[in-house]
């Protein structure tokens, strides 16, 4: 997912660029305005932490870019492609070590397991025909 602060900064080229280049497969695109049910839901591992109201204030405060990615290693490539979720930790030539400094807006969000994708594409995707 490309976060808001990614979609407001016209960051989504960029960020599509650099999962073509490596040679992942795009296989859903949208852009949407998530309702605060579906980001809690999303979010809902992170329910009860100190960040969890302020970080889906965030995450509804504008369209994001959801995407279903495919290809070898797609969940662990995209990953270490997002780099650390602290951009301060994150190393240059990630995406968050490119443009980020602040953890609260780092741009994108990636699955970090199979189940947690099958999850979110369920989520983001599930309903459509
Ligand atoms: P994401 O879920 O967004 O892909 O990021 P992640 O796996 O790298 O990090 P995670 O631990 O799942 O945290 C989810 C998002 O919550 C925000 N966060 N803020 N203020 C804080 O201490 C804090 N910790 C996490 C970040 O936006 C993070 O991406
Ligand atoms: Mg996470």
């Amino acid at each position: 997912m490309i976060k808001p602060d990614g979609v407001q900064r016209k960051l989504v080229g960029e960020v599509i660029k650099r999962i073509e280049k490596r040679g992942l497969d795009i296989e859903k695109l949208k852009l949407v305005l998530l309702e605060k049910e579906m980001a809690e839901r999303h979010y809902a591992q992170h329910k009860g932490r100190p960040f969890f109201d302020g970080l889906i204030d965030y995450v509804i405060s504008g369209p994001v870019v959801t995407m279903v990615i495919s290809g070898e290693n797609a969940i662990a490539v995209v990953r270490k492609m997002m780099g650390a979720t602290d951009p301060v930790q994150a190393d240059p030539g990630t995406i968050r070590g490119d443009f980020a400094l602040d953890i609260s807006e780092n741009i994108v969000h990636g699955s970090d397991s199979k189940e947690s994708a099958e999850r979110e594409i369920s989520l983001f995707f599930g309903e459509e025909i």
